[in-house]
């Protein structure tokens, strides 16, 4: 059975929404939980102490918690909070970045300050954080860090080219980590959820929002941050439903000769994207190795 008893867990974003609902779940089954949130608005403005009624809930509750409201943009706040985690705790053993905003505007509409400012949170917000415990978790010889993806990161929405940039970033970021990290036991892996939160309140029904709870995506970032969690998955959640996500590549052929060329290129079009016999890859090395295999061959 999957417990947390003895782990000491860092939700971003934690105030509401999902991560509210990580960090319940987290402390319910026995992990001492540091509930960060800045308590802005979906936009990102404005502050609250949303960290600290989600504390409350936790110690209501017979949980561990303790509340920061330092925000994922600043490093050095980042810093200050795993320094306190350490000062109670001891230790880190789990980071799950889940702090978000949205300014969703069409690109032609879409002003740059919102494009830097949404980067900011999701990309640089969960670097800082990671960066913040990779120190600790290199020592332990033990991490497990969850990042938070979308669907329109990895398959593109309508009016969302800042979220969807940074989203996929954010996979970019955990695929390396991924390999940093394996050595010294920290694993890294990507959460994509569908949840009713003030975030999709616009875009789910609200007829769906139940069976959408963030309670229904929880169980998927609870196993990912888990003791035998694997590496490098990208699962999808949402309603109960869960699915993984890979980025994979075709086999491709090599053009030589008048065919390496443009024309070339369109003519064997359907060669290069067929998907039959495509591979996964697990690093940039997989990639070379099928390249080197073309080029013997
Ligand atoms: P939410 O708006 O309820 O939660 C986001 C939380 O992050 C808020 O409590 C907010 O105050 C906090 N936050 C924002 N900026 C912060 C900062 N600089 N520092 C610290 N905290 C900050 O939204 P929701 O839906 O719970 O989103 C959680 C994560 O899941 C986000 O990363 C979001 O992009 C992602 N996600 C959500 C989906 C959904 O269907 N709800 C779909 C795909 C991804």
């Amino acid at each position: 059975m999957i417990r947390f008893d003895d782990r000491v867990a860092i939700v971003t974003g934690a105030g509401g929404g999902l991560g509210r609902s990580h960090a319940l779940a987290l402390a319910g089954l026995g992990a001492k939980v540091v509930v960060n949130d800045l308590g802005g608005a979906r936009d990102g403005t404005g502050h609250s102490d949303a960290a600290m009624q989600v504390v409350e809930e936790i110690t209501a509750a017979g949980g561990e918690a303790m509340a920061d409201g330092g925000s994922v943009t600043e490093f050095e706040q980042m810093q200050a909070m795993v320094a306190r985690t350490k000062e109670r705790w001891g230790r880190v053993d789990i980071l799950i970045n889940n702090a978000g905003i949205l300014r969703d505007k069409s690109f032609v509409k879409m002003d740059m300050t919102d494009f830097d400012s949404v980067l900011q949170v999701h990309l640089t917000g969960s670097a800082n954080c990671t960066k913040a415990v990779w120190e600790t978790m290199r020592e332990q010889q033990y991490g497990r860090i969850l990042m938070t993806s979308s669907a329109s990161g990895l398959f593109g929405n309508f009016g969302q080219a800042n979220y969807a940039a940074a989203k996929l970033g954010i996979l970019g970021l955990a695929k390396t980590l991924t390999l940093e990290g394996t050595k010294y036991g920290i694993r890294v892996n990507t959460l994509a959820p569908v949840a009713g939160t003030r975030m999709t309140e616009d875009i789910l029904p609200p007829e769906s929002f139940q069976a959408f709870a963030p309670e229904t995506v929880s169980p998927a970032a609870l196993f990912l941050v888990s003791e035998d969690a694997p590496s490098n998955a990208i699962v999808s959640a949402g309603a109960g439903v869960f699915q993984t996500a890979q980025v994979t590549l075709t086999p491709g052929i090599r053009l030589t000769g008048d065919a390496l060329s443009p024309d070339g290129v369109a003519e064997h079009w359907q060669a290069i994207s067929n998907r039959s016999g495509e591979i996964v890859p697990q690093s940039v090395n997989d990639q070379i190795m099928l390249i080197a295999g073309k080029l013997q061959g």
